[in-house]
């Protein structure tokens, strides 16, 4: 008990497999200015299991032209131009034998920034926890959501 009451709702983890360090991309800059719905890019984030990370010709349907005269607009263009159709890997860093479902979660009006910080935090590389202490703190009702699956069967296959 003392144990998990310790642990945080975040862990920091860095380098994971979705970073693609040739294309730039700041989620603060992008929500703060342009309002864009988080599933605009991650669209399996409200429904799917996995969030999903955007396509190429996602960034290229606002970048087809040059938006503003700053200088990480022209790197961004040979970035994209080099880059594949998807640039952007999901690599799960939960063990395959735990059920984890976005669209559950999504469906019980947790936000996104409730598991994965703001968008700035994001951006620094924090990543939501994946320790079942924490999973079992928010479904026990300790974090101020109503009480969910407790038994291992639901979360374990
Ligand atoms: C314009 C497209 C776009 C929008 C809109 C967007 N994202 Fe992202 N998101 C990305 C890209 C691209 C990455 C990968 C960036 C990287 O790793 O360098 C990413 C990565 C992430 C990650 C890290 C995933 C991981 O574990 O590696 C999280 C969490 C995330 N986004 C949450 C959000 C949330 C929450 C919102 C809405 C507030 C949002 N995103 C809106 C494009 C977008
Ligand atoms: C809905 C339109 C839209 C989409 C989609 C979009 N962007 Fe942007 N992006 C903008 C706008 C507008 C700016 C300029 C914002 C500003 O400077 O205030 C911008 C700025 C940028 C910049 C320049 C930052 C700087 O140095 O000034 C980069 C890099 C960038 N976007 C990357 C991406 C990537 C990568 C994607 C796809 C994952 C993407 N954008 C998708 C609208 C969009
Ligand atoms: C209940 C907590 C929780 C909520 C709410 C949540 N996520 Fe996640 N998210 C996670 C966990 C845990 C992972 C790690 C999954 C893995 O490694 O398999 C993750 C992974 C991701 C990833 C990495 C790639 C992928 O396909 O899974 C993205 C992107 C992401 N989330 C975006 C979002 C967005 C956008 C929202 C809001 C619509 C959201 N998340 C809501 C816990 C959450
Ligand atoms: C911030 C709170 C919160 C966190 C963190 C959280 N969950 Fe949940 N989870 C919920 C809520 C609330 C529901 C209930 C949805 C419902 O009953 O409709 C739920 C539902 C579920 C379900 C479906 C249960 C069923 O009824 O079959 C699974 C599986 C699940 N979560 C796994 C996880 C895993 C694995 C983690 C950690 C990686 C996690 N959750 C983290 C709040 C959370
Ligand atoms: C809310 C979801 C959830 C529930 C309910 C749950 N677990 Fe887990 N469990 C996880 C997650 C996520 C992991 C992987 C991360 C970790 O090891 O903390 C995990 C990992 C484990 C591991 C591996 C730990 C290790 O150190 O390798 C065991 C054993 C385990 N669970 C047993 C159980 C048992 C027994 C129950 C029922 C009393 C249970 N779990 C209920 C989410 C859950």
């Amino acid at each position: 008990m003392a144990l998990i009451v310790a642990d945080l709702l975040f862990s920091t983890e860095e380098g994971l497999a979705s970073k693609n360090k040739a294309i730039a991309f700041s989620h603060e800059l992008h929500g703060a200015n342009i309002g864009l719905d988080c599933t605009h890019c991650h669209t399996g984030a409200r429904l799917g299991y996995k969030a999903h990370f955007p396509s190429k010709q996602d960034c290229l349907d606002c970048h087809r032209i040059p938006l503003t005269d700053s200088a990480g607009i022209p790197k961004l263009d040979s970035a994209l131009q080099k880059a594949k159709a998807m640039p952007w890997q999901t690599e799960s860093r939960i063990p395959a034998y735990v059920i984890f479902h976005h669209g559950v979660h999504a469906k019980a009006n947790i936000s996104c920034e409730t598991c994965h910080g703001s968008l700035a935090e994001i951006d620094r590389g924090k990543r939501a926890s994946v320790k079942m202490g924490e999973c079992l703190a928010c479904h026990r009702g300790e974090k101020g959501f109503a009480p969910s699956a407790t038994d291992c069967a639901r979360c374990h296959r």
